[in-house]
């Protein structure tokens, strides 16, 4: 897919509020500082369209980004910041639950997990979330760059391991570094794949969303 036109569309906290539900949508989610919005930065090709931070808790809202006016791109605020209170946690959390449930549009979310760390536990239970409640999801290891493919080769295996211990089947698996650009093509290639999926058939899918 050639990136055209990104723009951003807006931020909010409620899904009511979102922009109407009419093209397919991908939600970027992950620990704080992860690099969510460093690796929408790159797949868009625009370095400040969504904002990076040395640290973490920079994005706290669900943002919204309009992709060749046929997609919507999602950055949401990151989970595991452990310097903020147990209020705003909750808080949080309720935004993105009610988000993830209830987005109709909603087609898949990316889940970041950085390559350097072995399986955290807080990353499990997300995915294992996501899997429960029936969310369409793939996985992205981030920062790739940051060590040897060796070491990155042993935290994927370890997660696919973790994985196979209560699930039957893999999530699709992506690797990318924001700072080389390695996995872009394949991200956007599968979103391309799977927006072509959803006008062939608008009502297919293991989310039931129908738009
Ligand atoms: P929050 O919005 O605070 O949750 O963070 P985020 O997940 O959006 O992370 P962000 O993109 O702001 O990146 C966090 C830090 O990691 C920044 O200092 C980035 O420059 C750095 N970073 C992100 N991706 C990469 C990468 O692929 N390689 C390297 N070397 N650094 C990265
Ligand atoms: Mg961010």
């Amino acid at each position: 897919m050639i990136i055209k036109e990104a723009k951003f569309l807006m931020s909010n906290t409620k899904v009511a509020l979102c922009p109407a539900p009419t093209k397919p949508e991908y939600a970027f989610i992950g620990r704080s500082n992860v690099g969510k919005s460093s690796l929408i930065n790159m797949l868009t090709e625009q370095k400040g369209l969504a904002k990076t931070s040395s640290s973490p808790g920079k994005t706290q809202l669900i943002n919204h980004f309009l992709i060749n006016d046929t997609w919507y791109l999602v950055d949401l605020p990151g989970y595991g910041y452990a310097k903020v209170s147990k209020d705003a946690r909750d808080s949080w959390r309720r935004m993105i639950n009610y988000y993830l449930q209830h987005r109709e549009n909603l087609t898949c979310v990316f889940v970041l997990i950085d390559s350097r760390h072995e399986p955290m536990q807080q990353d499990l239970d997300f995915l294992e979330y996501l899997g429960k409640t029936g969310v369409p999801f793939v996985i992205v290891f981030t920062k790739a760059d940051k060590q040897s493919a060796a070491k990155t080769d042993s935290t994927i295996a370890a997660y696919k391991r973790k994985l196979l211990e209560t699930w039957e089947e893999l999530p699709r698996i992506f690797l990318t570094s924001a700072v080389k650009r390695d996995g872009r093509d394949e991200i956007l290639a599968y979103i391309d794949e799977v927006n072509a999926q959803m006008q062939q058939q608008p009502d297919a899918g293991d989310s039931g969303n129908n738009f």
